[in-house]
């Protein structure tokens, strides 16, 4: 398996064109392209069966965070639209990401539709533990709070969570190895880490375990985007 099967392009883009001209120029790059809120606000989910009609798969990152029948409703839309994977906010608590599952995972028997891998996203990778604390609020630790948000989302039978890559294992260690854990907050090390906090080059990130990176600015702010993945890729190569 290469790395690049690992890679999810986040499309963050604010026209459908210039978003299917990525997936044009990066398709075999990457597994997965990610459709964040920019993209959707702008083309919405004709964009995602455009990606989708192109063969390529597609994550839908509007981290839903609300109550648990709003939450379901906006879950099974996604399921229905044939999205690979889409994630909610495990800071929704227990019950709202249970029925979430619970209700897709019927719903993708009932109509024959291949279930979606649901994502609890746990603390975002552009807050540290001073912003968790003074801002959010939280008075555990940044880790501990990841390890129970991860363990909550595997108490509701998500398939896995978005932390930071310096989480990874400790996710793993508490979770299984099954549970997939998808990184953002990646920076090579000639890029700037710009508005992420925990970050880690892509190469970390793959030796710490992690099922996809998320990889945006790192890729796409880049001159030359193919180029800038050539040298990711000689970095991770390189022993
Ligand atoms: O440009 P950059 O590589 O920092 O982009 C990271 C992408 O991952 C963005 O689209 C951002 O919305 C997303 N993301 C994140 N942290 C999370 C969840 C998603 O950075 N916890």
């Amino acid at each position: 398996m290469s790395w690049k099967d690992k890679l999810i392009i986040a499309l963050d883009v604010s026209d459908a064109k210039k978003a299917l001209e990525i997936v044009d120029m990066l398709g075999d790059y990457a597994a997965v392209f990610k459709v964040g809120f920019e993209l959707f606000v702008t083309a919405g989910p004709k964009v995602v069966e455009d990606i989708q009609k192109k063969g390529k798969r597609v994550f839908l990152d509007l981290k839903f965070h609300d109550i648990p029948n709003t939450v379901t409703k906006a879950a099974l839309v996604a399921a229905r639209l044939g999205v690979y994977m889409f994630n909610v906010h495990t800071s929704g608590g227990l019950e709202m990401m249970k029925i979430c599952r619970d209700s897709v995972a019927e719903l993708c028997v009932k109509e024959n539709i291949k279930k979606p891998k649901i994502i609890g996203v746990t603390v975002l990778t552009s807050l540290n533990g001073d912003i968790l604390k003074n801002e959010v609020g939280i008075h555990y630790s940044l880790k501990n709070h990841v390890k129970h948000l991860a363990l909550l989302a595997r108490q509701a039978g998500l398939d896995g969570v978005v932390a930071s890559p310096q989480e990874i294992t400790m996710i793993k260690q508490n979770c299984g190895k099954d549970f997939l854990v998808v990184a953002p907050g990646i920076r090579t090390s000639w890029t700037p880490p710009d508005d992420q906090h925990r970050t880690a080059t892509p190469k970390e990130a793959l030796k710490n375990g992690a099922d996809y990176i998320v990889m945006g600015r790192g890729i796409l702010k880049q001159e030359d985007p193919i180029k800038a993945l050539e040298l990711i890729s000689l970095e991770i190569l390189t022993a």
